[in-house]
């Protein structure tokens, strides 16, 4: 067990790489942190800095070839989910950990009924069967708010609205009763309304069952909605991690700070974070110093030479900058 009881998820020094023909692809290159029982505990950063493979690794999905995890522990519960075999590692997808993807309109299958598929994912978990079996979809599509839940259950998706789509996902993604959901951008093919409508979906369902979560997303407007934490990713690595209140207060990585600097108004529809100067680096490149080095206005000669270990500059505050 681990020594921390509130401890859900502790990713220690986590590495995945792509071997490719144009090199190795450092996509996720030492990334570290922890996520409480019951908290949500956001990602964000710019296209390609390697959330989703971050979330892959935790699944142990990573398409591989050409990906390998190769270094760093994922400690779930006090057990390393890297050591565990591949058929244990499918119980523990299945049961302790769920994921909603980036994806989510490709997640159901266009030729079952939604009910179906829900009673799919319980009778794995839960060994229901028959009535008891059709109950509990019905009671799960009333949790999501799916009204007419008992009429609904025998649609195909298809029937549905994207937003209802979207609430059948979040409840089939539960109906494991997961301890970590992990949600990978669930919102972004969303529009507007049924977005907010989501994430307030995600927040009751949380509420409910009590599931650790991680949120990924490049929108600071959805951290600072859904989350008590998150960390900033920059090409592989996280930069800046704290409470949501410390990165709006007090942003202080550079990267972090521009990206504060460069948020849409309140609701306005956030394109991907692109008002930063230069692009980043690409991943196949040996990079001995910070990888913002490049686009930092405040850079210095030491910046270049070598990668800057994390300070905690107060308390559960971490940057990794030669500024502190
Ligand atoms: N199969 C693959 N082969 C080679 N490189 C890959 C592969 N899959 C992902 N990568 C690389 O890994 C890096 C991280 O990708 P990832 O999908 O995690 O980005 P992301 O942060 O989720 O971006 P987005 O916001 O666009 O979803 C990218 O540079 C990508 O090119
Ligand atoms: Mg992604």
């Amino acid at each position: 067990m681990g020594d921390n009881m509130s401890e859900l998820l502790n990713v220690k020094n986590l590495k995945t790489y792509f071997f490719t023909k144009y090199g190795t692809v450092k996509a996720v290159d030492g990334v570290s942190f922890k996520v409480d029982k019951g908290e949500t505990f956001g990602i964000v950063g710019e296209s390609g800095c390697g959330k989703s493979i971050t979330a892959l690794s935790i699944m142990r999905l990573v398409p591989d070839p050409p990906g390998r995890i190769v270094g760093g522990e994922i400690v779930l519960e006090g057990e390393d989910i890297l050591k565990i075999s591949d058929n244990e590692m499918r119980k523990v997808r299945g049961k302790k950990i769920s994921m909603i993807l980036q994806d989510p309109m490709t997640s159901l299958n266009p030729v079952f009924t939604i009910g179906i598929q829900l009673e799919e994912a319980i009778k794995i978990h839960q060994g229901l069967k028959g009535r008891s079996l059709r109950e509990r979809a019905i009671e799960l599509l009333e949790m999501v708010q799916i009204s007419s839940a008992a009429v609904r259950y025998k649609n195909w998706p298809h029937q549905l609205s994207g937003g209802m789509r979207q609430r059948v996902i979040g409840a089939i993604s539960v109906s494991s009763e997961p301890r970590l959901l992990i949600a990978d951008e669930p919102t972004t093919a969303l529009d507007a309304t049924i977005q907010v409508q989501f994430l307030r979906l995600l927040r009751e369902l949380q509420e409910k069952t009590g599931v650790g979560l991680v949120f990924i997303t490049h929108d600071f407007g959805i951290i600072a909605r859904m989350c008590q934490r998150a960390a900033v990713m920059y090409a592989g690595r996280i930069v800046e991690t704290g409470s949501v209140r410390d990165l709006f207060d007090n942003p202080s990585h550079p990267y972090t700070a521009a990206l504060m600097r460069s948020l849409p108004k309140l609701e306005e529809k956030v394109e991907r974070l692109a008002s930063i100067e230069g692009q980043p680096p690409p991943l196949n490149d040996d990079i001995q110093g910070c990888r913002f080095a490049e686009r930092c206005t405040v850079a210095e000669h030491q910046c270049r030479l070598s990668y800057p270990d994390e300070t905690e500059i107060s308390d559960g505050h971490f940057v990794s900058c030669w500024k502190f």
